[in-house]
Order: structure tokens, then C-alpha cells, then sequence
């Protein structure tokens, strides 16, 4: 009887974890195409929030377009001080002067993905989902890397 119970408990143990392992495995690994396929379809990023101190369409600089969207997921919204927390995305959309979608920038925090530069997985896509860059660009890192105290976020100050 004791070792049913102890048998018992362990399945249930194991059936925990594996639950638990697969909610880890939730998130898109750090690629163009999967993350596209998540923030489109898994977890539509159109039905996010804005940060309170950045909403709707805004006013934006070179190089990303004159106006711009970003929108940010729960992990992000609920970071309350640099560095934001793992799994945190933000989708950047950005407009011509005539409100035309042009290009969608993300960046999205994967543990371990790139320490140096605050561990952020970068991408520029076409507004139909075509990557046209991504992983660590230089560029994206060197004119955010700014803002490393504010973890190269720069639409948004932590309060
Ligand atoms: C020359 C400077 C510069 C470069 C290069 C640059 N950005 Fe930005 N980025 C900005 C500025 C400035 C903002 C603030 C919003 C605005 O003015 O458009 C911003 C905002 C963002 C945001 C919104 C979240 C935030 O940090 O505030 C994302 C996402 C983003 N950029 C992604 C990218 C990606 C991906 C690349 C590379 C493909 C890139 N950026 C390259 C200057 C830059």
C-alpha cells in the first residue's frame, strides 16, 4: 500500500514537472521565422499594451521612420525597473510620414542569447513578415547600447 502511494505521488511529481517543463518551452526560440509565426498567430502582438508612457502612434526619429506603434507583451508591461524581464518582446511598427505600414523592428530578451549586449534578439521585418535582419546586428546594438542603464530600451523610462 505505501509504496502504491509513494508510486502515486512520484507519477504525479513527474507529471508536474513535465508541465512545468513545457510551459518554459512556451516561448519562440530566437529566430526570424518562429518569432514571426508567434507574434502573429501564437500570441498576436495587435493585442498587447503600449507602455503607459508610450501609446498609440508617436513621433519617431531616423532611422526607424517619422511615426511609429510599439507594442509591448506581459513580460515586458510587467518589468518594473532595467533589466526588463526574460521572455519580454516589444514590436515596433514603423510609418511613413503617410501613415503606411514600412518595416516592423522587434526585440525580444532570450537568456543567454547575447549577455554583452544585454541579451536582446533583434529583427527588422517587412510588413509581410520577411526578415530582413536578425540576431545581433551591430547596428541595431551600437545606436540602442545608449541606453544600456535602461536596458537599451528607449521609448519608455522605468520609473
Ligand atoms: C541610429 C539609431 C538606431 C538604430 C540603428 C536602430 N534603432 Fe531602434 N530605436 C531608435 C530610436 C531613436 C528609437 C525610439 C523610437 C523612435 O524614435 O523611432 C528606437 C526604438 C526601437 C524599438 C522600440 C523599443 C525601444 O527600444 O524603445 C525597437 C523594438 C527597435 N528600436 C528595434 C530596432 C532594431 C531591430 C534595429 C536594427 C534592425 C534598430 N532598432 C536600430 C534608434 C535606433
Amino acid at each position: 500500500m505505501k509504496k502504491m502511494v509513494i508510486r502515486g505521488c512520484l507519477t504525479v511529481f513527474m507529471l508536474l514537472s513535465i508541465g512545468s517543463l513545457s510551459m518554459a518551452a512556451e516561448m519562440p526560440e530566437p529566430d526570424g521565422d518562429v518569432l514571426w509565426n508567434y507574434i502573429t498567430s501564437e500570441s498576436p502582438y495587435t493585442e498587447w499594451s503600449y507602455w503607459p508612457d508610450h501609446q498609440g502612434m508617436q513621433a519617431g526619429r531616423a532611422p526607424h521612420g517619422p511615426l511609429h506603434k510599439v507594442f509591448v507583451n506581459k513580460q515586458a508591461l510587467e518589468s518594473a525597473a532595467p533589466p526588463l524581464q526574460y521572455g519580454a518582446i516589444e514590436v515596433k511598427e514603423n510609418y511613413s510620414k503617410d501613415k503606411e505600414l514600412k518595416a516592423i523592428t522587434v526585440m525580444y530578451k532570450v537568456k543567454g542569447y547575447n549577455p554583452d549586449s544585454g541579451d536582446w534578439f533583434w529583427v527588422k521585418y517587412s510588413p509581410t513578415g520577411e526578415t530582413l535582419k536578425a540576431g545581433k546586428p551591430m547596428g541595431c546594438i551600437g545606436c540602442h547600447s545608449a541606453r544600456v542603464a535602461n536596458d537599451f530600451v528607449l521609448v519608455h523610462e522605468f520609473k
